[in-house]
């Protein structure tokens, strides 16, 4: 009978823990480290937790489609400014249990919502949601927009609205099984949006997919580089931007976490002062080329947008045509992907074989998700890696051109 009251004493303190919200404030201090959450493409876990080390993070964990990290309000600047191959940065303030949708509106009420917000801001909820409780994604957000109104109306009176176009605040509900993450977007406006693309063409590459393969790609802006399928020019903007030291954030002109109660502008200007400290001019060739006339109007315009004309030059060429005097490079491409299987093929089989006739000495990374053409390219890849462009999965392979014959060509 005793060990039976232990047992259920044991059990009750222990569901009392897993139900207990934990809660996390805001830095007004810049003292405090704050749980930070990088969002990204898959393939690109790893890409990002080195940048996020180099940039001085601190207890970095790589999970799906995301990276864990802690850092103070500077530090949270810092990476919304400088990373590349992130997609987002969430700041975590609560994680909690539930066994039901009432437990989620209950845990929900005992947070305190004056940290994030007051009643004449506006919020919306953003709800990713993997969890047998729930059928419908909407629902656990309805719910938690209930408990902030209420949590409001019995604290103040009055409550802060719901504006989805444009809020001052955006709330991230995660729930995985009985797991429940609430945090604050500090990016909103996802962070592939540079904010330097003028126009695109047909089937861009997204920036931070374009961003992560050069930094995959390990080039620094030693050697010279070209994307001879440049379409917008979107890689070899970010390349040059990865070898110029420009921070991914000149051209944006706003971030979530400056409508955050906390928002010390001071710092955020001090912030990017130091990160465009860096900036230096590389000095190396970066080329773009493309066959179709629109894609070369349209990419020029893009690198003078980016401020980059002195830096990349964009000509028009079929790749079957494109020869280099350089004995050692690297190129980049994307090549057009989902056309008639023939046409592909024979483009895929001129890839491969233009690689190995006219970049002897280069590294070629290639990236696609047509896996059946990217057999004709018939050269043997170094490395071979699944990356997502969205939904849209693809590979990336890299290629090296040896000089003269080599077993593995
Ligand atoms: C998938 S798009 C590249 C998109 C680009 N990465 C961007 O961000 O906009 C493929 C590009 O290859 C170009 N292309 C197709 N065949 C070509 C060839 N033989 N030589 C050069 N460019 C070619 C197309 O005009 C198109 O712009």
């Amino acid at each position: 009978m005793l060990l039976d009251t232990g047992c259920w004493l044991v059990f009750i303190i222990l569901s009392t823990q897993l139900l207990a919200p934990i809660s996390r404030h805001l830095d007004p201090s810049n003292q405090h480290p704050m749980k930070l959450i990088a969002k990204t493409l898959y393939g690109l876990e790893k890409t990002l937790a080195d940048e996020l080390i180099d940039l001085g993070a601190k207890v970095v964990q790589q999970v799906n489609r995301a990276v864990i990290f802690e850092g103070n309000k500077d530090f949270l600047y810092k990476v919304n400014y400088c990373v590349r191959s992130a997609m987002s940065v969430l700041m975590q303030f609560s994680e909690f249990q539930i066994r039901s949708a009432d437990d989620l509106y209950r845990n929900s009420l005992k947070l305190n919502w004056s940290n994030y917000l007051d009643p004449e801001h506006t919020f919306s909820i953003v709800p990713v949601v993997n969890s047998p409780m729930f059928s419908h994604t909407g629902y656990p957000g309805l719910i938690l927009k209930d408990a902030i109104a209420d949590w409001f109306r019995q604290k103040a009176g009055k409550r802060p609205s719901v504006n989805t176009k444009d809020p001052d605040i955006v709330f991230n509900l995660h729930i995985s099984n009985e797991r429940v993450a609430i945090s604050l977007d500090s990016s909103v406006i996802p962070l592939y949006k540079r904010g330097y693309r003028k126009d695109q063409g047909s089937a861009p590459i997204n920036e931070i997919l374009a961003a992560g393969i050069v930094l995959i790609s390990g080039w620094k802006g030693e050697t010279p580089f070209l994307d001879p399928m440049c379409g917008s020019g979107t890689i070899p903007i970010e390349a040059a931007m990865i070898a110029s030291h420009i921070p991914p954030g000149r051209f944006r002109k706003f971030y979530g976490f400056q409508r955050w109660k906390d928002y010390d502008e001071n710092l955020f200007v001090q912030v990017k002062k130091e990160s465009e400290a860096k900036a230096l001019n590389p000095g190396v060739k970066i080329a773009g080329s493309d066959i179709s006339d629109d894609a070369v109007l349209i990419a020029s315009a893009n690198v003078e947008s980016a401020g980059l004309s002195d830096i990349i030059s964009i000509g028009k060429d079929d790749f079957r045509d494109v020869r280099t005097l350089d004995s050692e490079g690297i190129i980049i491409m994307n090549p057009p992907y989902g056309e008639r299987i023939k046409t592909t093929d024979d483009l895929y089989s001129m890839i491969g074989s233009s690689l190995k006739h006219n970049f002897a000495g280069h590294t070629a990374w290639l990236i696609t998700s047509d896996k059946e053409s990217l057999k004709h390219v018939a050269l043997k890849p170094a490395i071979k890696t699944t990356l997502f462009n969205g939904a849209l999965e693809c590979i990336l392979v890299k290629y090296e051109m040896y000089q003269g014959s080599k077993k593995n060509q």
